[in-house]
């Protein structure tokens, strides 16, 4: 299958928005028209598109489709809410609106803090025309779509050059491998990713300085000397239940012609164990890079679940970093630790059941298959929080949040 990877479409011009939806992925590439605040609730909801980065940028374009459709009508079928005539109205019922939208999934910071953001941008507008309003909302929803893609590729330089660094510290020279969790790539952001914007970053860098010979390699670590490591082979988990990793980042994996091998979310500590002792010949595990939904101020992060369990066993491996890598907007300062994080419980179904394609002549048929008794009581919750003391650093757009005293200051 052909794709560009690109989980967002958005025409400037025109103001229309498509999503990828990632249900179908790997197996079929289709764009979904949004047309309005309830179309970005609901694949936000069915997480057709899902990732903290995306899900905000997303939920801002819908507001930009809906006001665009309600004020210049393009042949659309938009529920009107609003009386235009009354701005006051207006600017309260647009308020309601993005308060449910932020309802959508609790977990992720990006969506709520990107809402407050056009919230204060309807609240402190002095324009009585909507037609205004819309162009000043449209102007924060192209620039947070825009710094999105700025950003994702400092994080992946930054997270790059901070491993190759700790490496060189340790006098670590030659091939090693990555573990990482769920989708943060291209699908979960406007591009390049977060966490997988790092891995993406490392194996350019690595490409470079495995190919090189010695006396000439360019400088890949901050101290401006050569860098003697290189990533060779990165390991995705599965990601039971929604399979971020087997569908998603894996997709994008093998579609940049990344090396990766596919394990599923039990196998981390066996897979450490026998890279250890030789049962499996593939280089040392060097680092494990996952994203973020919320960072609270303490460094405490909600992720997707598993990632406690993988900080866990990776720490009980010397010379693994963990990092969390996410942009400066996934930080929430007002949130002091982890245990104010809301965690999202997802229904029941997504763990009962799996979905998955058959192939049928050259299309795929998505069916979801039943794993466990419909009767059976199901715990699902979306995410889980890795506390501080687990996490070697934060890696942002400005740099690699390290501690001091044990403490992050954030
Ligand atoms: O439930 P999802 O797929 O939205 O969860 C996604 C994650 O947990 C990601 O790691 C996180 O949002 C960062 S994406 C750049």
């Amino acid at each position: 299958m052909a794709t560009s990877l690109k989980a967002i479409k958005f025409d400037r011009n025109s103001r229309s928005l498509h999503v990828l939806d990632q249900l179908l992925i790997p197996f079929q590439e289709k764009y979904l028209p949004i047309y309005s605040i309830s179309d970005g609730y609901a694949v936000i909801k069915k997480m057709q598109v899902r990732g903290a980065p995306a899900i905000a940028i997303v939920g801002v374009l819908s507001i930009i489709v809906e006001l665009n459709y309600l004020l210049k009508p393009q042949g659309a079928v938009v529920q009107t809410y609003y009386d235009i005539a009354d701005v006051e109205n207006f600017k309260n019922v647009l308020i309601q609106r993005i308060e449910y939208l932020v309802s959508s999934r609790p977990t992720a910071v990006n969506l709520s803090n990107a809402c407050k953001d056009v919230v204060q941008i309807i609240n402190h507008s002095s324009t009585d025309s909507p037609n205004t309003l819309l162009e000043e909302i449209c102007k924060y929803g192209t620039k947070l779509f825009d710094d999105d893609l700025t950003n994702n590729y400092k994080i992946g330089e930054n997270g790059a050059k901070f491993i190759l660094d700790n490496l060189k510290q340790q006098n670590y020279t030659g091939p090693f491998s990555v573990l990482t969790i769920c989708n943060t790539g291209s699908l979960a952001t406007s591009g390049h990713g977060t966490a997988l914007g790092v891995v993406r970053s490392l194996w350019e860098l690595s490409k470079a300085n495995k190919d090189t010979e010695p006396s000439t390699k360019k400088s890949k670590t901050n101290d401006g000397s050569a860098g003697d490591a290189w990533l060779e082979r990165v390991f995705p988990l599965e990601t039971r239940p929604y399979n971020q990793g087997s569908r998603l980042t894996a997709f994008e994996l093998v579609y940049e012609k990344i090396p990766a091998t596919l394990i599923t979310d039990n196998m981390i500590s066996f897979l450490l164990d026998s890279i250890a002792n030789g049962r499996v010949n593939q280089p040392p595990v060097k680092a494990v890079i996952v994203g973020a939904d919320r960072i609270a101020k303490n460094g405490d992060t909600a992720n997707k679940i598993g990632t406690l369990q993988l900080a866990k066993i990776s720490s009980l491996y010397p010379g693994i970093l963990f990092l969390v890598a996410a942009p400066t907007t996934t930080i929430d300062p007002l949130c002091p630790d982890g245990s104010h994080i809301v965690v999202e419980e997802r229904p029941a179904d997504e763990l009962r059941k799996v979905k998955g394609g058959i192939r049928d002549g050259d299309s795929y048929k998505i069916i979801n298959i039943d794993v466990a008794p419909n009767e059976i009581d199901v715990w699902n919750p979306s995410f889980d929080v890795t506390g501080h003391v687990l996490i070697h650093g934060i890696v942002t757009e400005n740099g690699v949040l390290t501690k001091t005293d044990g403490q992050f200051s954030i």
